[in-house]
């Protein structure tokens, strides 16, 4: 028999076999149960499986009434400073990799198909068009980071046009949307080119903590754990018949890789960003005060469901 430690005040888990154990699975098959007449399969499915799992984590923990309260406390709470735009539950997602886990069940990336990470809640929607090679930047500070790649197929086919959306927190960790002015700063779209590339300035990324003044924050202070990401650039691409790709570029060599408070970082969105130092040509001739640098991404699209490669 496996014994677990629990702290003072919490009911020990009833012996085997006994009374006790029986009563307390009782409750669990009693609402399993309930859900059996659902029309709606997936549904009965879900709700069942739901059941069974929180009941199981109740008793594997010995759940105390008082935890049970702070529970459902730490809910309303996070309801409260849940507004338009700051959704506090999926930030609790986020941070207990539930994002991640929906995302890597949801988008597999078999063979060379990028891989998918959390959307975030920065994104924005009609974001400016900037043509090949423009600058995303539009004043947000940093140090100017030329961005290139190619968009194809999973059979290496290009895919031109494909929309490609980017954004970014500026030097000091904050995106255009958390100041106050109403700027639009560190985002913008773009459309590869015939060949399935595109290229774009954007600035160097630096880490920054995510939204920390409510619940998700406190759990994350209470437990000893940082509430930093790794230094990242968001893209969003999108091409008729294939799969929609939302993820990040990570910096190599970033010490946040390992610990990104949101799970996000995949080896193979870690890329090489190189510095070169003030006064090195740029690839488009562009003047650049001080230091810059290039990072290359290539992004591969499987087919959307349903479709088949060209
Ligand atoms: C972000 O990358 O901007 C982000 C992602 C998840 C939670 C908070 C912020
Ligand atoms: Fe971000």
């Amino acid at each position: 028999m496996t014994t677990t430690t629990h702290g003072p005040g919490i009911v020990p888990a009833p012996p085997a076999g006994s009374e006790q154990e029986a009563r307390e699975e009782l409750v669990t098959t009693q609402v399993v149960a309930s859900f059996e007449g659902s029309p709606n399969e997936r549904l009965k499915e879900v709700l069942q499986a739901l059941t069974r799992h929180a009941h199981a984590f109740i008793r594997e923990v010995r759940l105390t009434e008082a935890e049970w309260e702070a529970a459902i406390d730490f809910l309303r709470r996070s309801g409260d400073i849940t507004t338009d735009t700051r959704q506090e539950f999926i930030l609790l997602s986020d941070v207990l990799g539930v994002s991640m886990e929906t995302i890597c069940v949801n988008q597999p990336a078999t063979g060379d198909v990028t891989e998918a990470t959390v959307f975030g809640p920065f994104f924005v929607e009609d974001a400016p068009e900037i043509p090949q090679g423009g600058d995303i930047a539009q004043g947000a500070a940093g140090e100017p980071c030329w961005v290139s790649g190619t968009v194809r197929g999973t059979d290496g086919t290009p895919i031109p046009g494909a929309r490609i959306e980017v954004w970014e927190a500026d030097d000091d960790g904050f995106y255009d949307v958390q100041y106050t002015d109403g700027r639009t700063a560190g985002r913008a779209h773009l459309f590869s080119d015939q060949h399935g590339a595109y290229r774009f300035w954007g600035v160097t990324p630096t880490p920054y903590p995510i939204p920390h003044d409510g619940p998700v924050g406190q759990m994350l202070a209470a437990t000893g754990r940082s509430p930093m990401r790794a230094a990242h650039l968001h893209f969003m691409v999108t091409a008729p018949g294939y799969r929609r790709l939302v993820t990040h570029i990570f910096v190599d060599g970033d010490p946040l890789l390992a610990s990104d408070a949101v799970f996000g970082v995949k080896d193979s969105l870690v890329k090489t960003f190189t510095q070169h130092p003030a006064g090195t040509p740029t690839p488009d001739g562009r003047t650049v005060e001080g230091t810059w640098t290039d990072v290359t991404f290539d992004v591969v699209l499987p087919r959307a469901t349903g479709t088949t490669e060209a």
